[in-house]
């Protein structure tokens, strides 16, 4: 992994904050996490102070840290409380089939019921791996794959309430840097609440699949001659100028949706905590909302156990599993990030302070795997009937390892756990279609150096399409042949 050659008060400033205080995060670790407040307001993660729910700010006007959205806490709580998400199951109104405003009482920001936009989003399924629990060494594993969303990644779980608030607040425009899953939903939840998206992606790597629902969803669709983290400072500094609103993960509102995976999750498993939760990290706004929502479930009594939050990287965008890796958790040094994973390439993850606030609060973890890990760890979850983007299949190339390891955060084959895949398999089809024609590496090549040893990668799961003559001899043939390898 390179780092860039500038100091880290000037790689911070460009990435995320504008003072010393967001290279570190020891004034917050300090603190007490306290869940709620009195009034419905925005809360600084590390100096407390608070600001009106109305302000369209992203930072701490005292110290310029990141935000929380805090609320009193709920009147019904417990088994009350799980009853009424349940219940809403059997209602017709879209706003209780929502997977997201199902669970409205832990997303008290909005003034009335009119103001909510839903498309419905949601409500993904929790699925059985029996094959990748075996290539990980487990007796049981199951994915929750928020890639079954209307725009097919988890972004639509907090895009939803980030445009609900860009409503309420008058917003015309809403904009957003990204890899490529933020710009599409971004695009059909502006689209569909009658605001106009504005994207920002680097001008390569970015997959097509991608590309092609911001510009379906009417999205202006600016290529940045830059990779993602340019893309997220300029965008700082432009939208106050241009008047329009940020709906990348820094923005607290998003992440108040993302926590409902969390609260389905658990429904899901009766309430059952699983011991592990494992999910890709990128620019980090999904493990901060785990976090959050875990962390208000525990104080309403809905959560048996604290899960360990196991966030995992791509190991050439990975700053901060090298913080945890090399013992320094409280500081971040930003990374020149390099991955075929392009969801997750990102090396000045914003939300890093709250990640790292959710893994020390559940005891998790944060690791990064390599290329070769991730590429067959996907054609794994392929063979399960699944399917994934590679960010999602970093989480089964950590699981993997971790079970395979003999150290400390080694997983126990009988551990309860649950990986989050968070982009469908058609979101970046020609990684797949590389993979099983065992060219990933060379297509690439070019453009981004990503093996650790500098060689190629090796497609062990490969499954290549068969060019057939047209004759039912020649079909013949190639079918009974595999027909002869499952007995
Ligand atoms: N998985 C996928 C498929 C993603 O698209 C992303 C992030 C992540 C994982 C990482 O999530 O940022 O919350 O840690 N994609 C963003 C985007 C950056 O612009 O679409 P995170």
């Amino acid at each position: 992994m390179t780092r860039d050659e500038i100091s880290p008060l000037a790689i911070d400033e460009h990435a995320s904050g504008s003072d010393e205080s967001n290279l570190s995060r020891r004034a917050m670790m300090t603190r007490p996490w306290h869940p709620w407040h009195s009034e419905r307001v925005l809360r600084c993660i590390t100096c407390q102070a608070v600001h009106p729910l109305r302000d369209v700010i992203y930072r701490c006007g005292s110290c310029g840290d990141l935000l929380d959205v805090v609320f009193p806490r709920p009147t019904e709580t417990g088994a009350a409380l799980a009853a009424t998400f349940r219940a809403r199951r059997m209602s017709d109104n879209p706003i209780d089939r929502s997977g997201v405003w199902r669970f409205r009482e832990l997303l008290p920001f909005y003034d009335n019921e009119a103001q909510i936009v839903t498309y419905p989003e949601g409500n993904t399924p929790l699925l059985e791996a029996p094959k990748s629990a075996g290539y990980a060494g487990l007796r049981r594993l199951r994915f929750k794959h928020l890639g079954f969303n209307p725009t097919g990644s988890f972004k639509d779980y907090g895009m939803v309430t980030g445009v609900t608030q860009a409503r309420i607040l008058g917003m015309r425009a809403v904009a957003c840097a990204s890899t490529g899953n933020t710009s599409a939903s971004l695009g059909a939840y502006a689209a569909r609440a009658g605001l106009l998206p504005i994207v920002l992606v680097p001008e390569t790597g970015v997959s097509f699949a991608k590309l092609s629902q911001s510009l379906d969803y009417g999205a202006l669709t600016l290529m940045v001659r830059g990779d993602f983290d340019v893309a997220q400072a300029l965008l700082r500094k432009l939208a106050p100028r241009l008047g329009i609103y940020i709906l990348n993960s820094v923005n607290p509102f998003r992440l108040e949706g993302q926590k409902t995976v969390m609260i389905e999750l658990l429904e899901q498993l009766g309430w059952e905590a699983p011991d592990r939760i494992v999910v890709p990290g990128g620019n980090l706004g999904n493990s901060s909302s785990f976090g959050k929502a875990l962390r208000e479930l525990h104080d309403l009594g809905l959560l048996s156990k604290r899960p360990r939050i196991t966030i995992v990287q791509a190991r050439g965008a990975a700053p901060l599993s090298e913080a945890y890796e090399g013992g320094h958790s409280e500081t971040l040094v930003r990374v020149h990030a390099r991955t075929l994973a392009t969801a997750i390439k990102i090396g000045a993850p914003v939300s890093w302070k709250k990640a790292a606030r959710a893994v020390d609060w559940s005891d998790g973890w944060v690791m990064s795997v390599s290329e070769q890990e991730i590429a067959d760890a996907k054609a794994v979850i392929g063979q399960d009937g699944i399917g994934c983007e590679p960010a999602s299949a970093t989480t089964l190339a950590a699981i993997r390892r971790l079970a395979s390891e003999g150290t400390d955060e080694r997983i126990d084959p009988d551990e309860t756990i649950v990986a989050i895949l968070t982009g469908n398999v058609l979101k970046d089809p020609d990684y797949t279609i590389r993979y099983h024609q065992s060219s990933l590496f060379e297509e690439f090549r070019s453009e981004t150096i990503v093996t650790d040893h500098g060689r190629g990668l090796t497609s062990q799961f490969a499954n290549p399409p068969v060019v057939v003559d047209a004759t039912e001899e020649a079909l013949m043939a190639v079918i009974q042949e595999r027909l002869d390898t499952i007995g």
